[in-house]
């Protein structure tokens, strides 16, 4: 479907309302705002890339620093105090609020209290008990100046990015790789730990190989789809990609039935157990690489330049964004960090002209906001100074 097709239909999706507490910088801001596209300046150390963060805090996982949740709360906040982020959520003629913090849990034993932080989401102010929830209100993608060394880099950031494209298509995406993850802990330590019999490791890598194939289907599934997209709509601007993936199980999917599949992947981790044991890596769903190329230049990502680095992720994400707003009918809340910078004034101008007739929410962040002077009027320009802020 062409992009001009769908835009009359979708439900414009975004944050309206922002409130962070004890948030980094932040001990409290209150923000309002639109669903056009929001620019962030300010100098360095602001806090525009905290506020992003904040963002990607309210869908499931770790957010877009992958941070440990400990180091969020604000290190001169009082010591009762914890980190929150609070937002409004417009979705169609639909709002709903939702929330996301920290929680200190006191459990007491018969001869001492021990206290632990756990991360807690709020729904329409009722706390639910998976943050995966969230991913029903609110879908972001993200690009961070970590990123541009997404291609050079071992694969497991590219596998994460991957599966968050997966998942902004199919929630259960998220609870599968969770539980992968899970059980490959628990797989991991009773084997390190030479305990565990045979049949409790075999009930375990029953259900990793279950779970692992399922993982595989989608992600090949999120490949296919994107690579039949961009082919259909190609970019007049940015590079065209072609994805691909490389792993063990995905190649097996496309060659043989899913439960035969499975029943190899059981054997084969199986026949890891001892592997694992003596520190060798285990091969299976969490080693698959995920490989970008320049269709034209028929080039693998990590051999492209630094900005066509960045031209081929902005690629990716552009076609994902239309991709998912043509299948779901909802767009997703770009969060652009940093985005301007190693593109040249073409490209530059053409990542915002693409924003503005896409007509989402996104949040854009530089230090210099004479760059995004072609926006006036069609975009909100929000400038900070430590961590003040004032709406222009
Ligand atoms: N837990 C914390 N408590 C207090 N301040 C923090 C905490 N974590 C980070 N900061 C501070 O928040 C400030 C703003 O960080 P942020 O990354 O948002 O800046 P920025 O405006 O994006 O800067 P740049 O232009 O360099 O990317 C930094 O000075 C950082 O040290
Ligand atoms: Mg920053």
């Amino acid at each position: 479907m062409a992009l001009s097709n769908i835009n009359t239909t979708i439900s414009k999706a975004g944050v309206t309302r922002l409130s962070l507490f004890e948030y980094r910088n932040y001990e409290s801001l209150r923000l309002n705002v639109g669903l056009n596209p929001i620019i962030i300046t300010g100098e360095n150390g602001s806090g525009k890339t905290n506020i992003l963060e904040a963002i990607s805090f309210l869908t499931p996982g770790r957010g877009l620093r992958g941070s440990k949740l400990a180091d969020i709360r604000r290190l001169q906040a009082d010591e009762d105090s914890n980190w929150a982020v609070a937002a409004t959520i417009s979705k169609g003629d639909e709002q709903f609020e939702i929330g996301t913090g920290i929680e200190r849990i006191v459990r007491e034993d018969y001869d001492a209290s021990r206290s632990y932080d756990k991360r807690i989401v709020k729904i329409d102010g009722n706390k639910v008990s998976s943050q995966l929830e969230l991913g029903r209100y609110l879908s972001a993608i993200w690009l961070t100046p970590q990123m541009d060394r997404l291609f050079r880099g071992g694969p497991q950031p590219r596998r994460s990015f991957l599966d968050r494209l997966v998942y902004d298509f199919d929630m259960e995406h998220a609870k599968r790789t969770a539980q992968f993850e899970h059980l490959y802990k628990e797989w991991y330590q009773l084997l390190k730990q030479g305990q565990g019999d045979n049949l409790w490791l075999s009930s375990l890598e029953e259900q990793m190989a279950a779970s692992g194939v399922a993982i595989a289907a989608a992600r090949l599934e999120q490949v296919a789809k994107l690579n039949r997209f961009i082919e259909k709509e190609p970019d007049d601007v940015f590079p065209n990609v072609r994805l691909e993936l490389d792993g063990t199980i995905e190649r097996m999917i496309e060659e043989k039935p899913a439960i035969e599949v499975e029943e190899t992947y059981r054997n084969l981790l199986k026949s890891q157990r001892r592997s694992l044991f003596y520190g060798e890596t285990v091969d299976g769903v969490n080693r698959t690489d995920f490989k970008v190329f320049y269709k034209d230049k028929k080039m693998p990502a990590e051999l492209c330049s630094t900005g066509e680095q960045k031209s081929l992720l902005i690629g990716v994400i552009l076609a994902q964004t239309k991709c998912q707003i043509a299948d779901t009918g909802c767009n997703p809340v770009l969060l652009l960090d940093e985005v301007v910078s190693h593109l040249d004034e073409i490209k530059r101008e053409a990542l915002l002209n693409k924003i503005q007739a896409l007509n989402l929410q996104a949040w854009i962040t530089s230090t210099d906001a004479e760059l995004f002077s072609p926006l006036k009027g069609k975009a909100e320009f929000l400038a900070l100074h430590d961590g003040i802020l004032s709406q222009k």
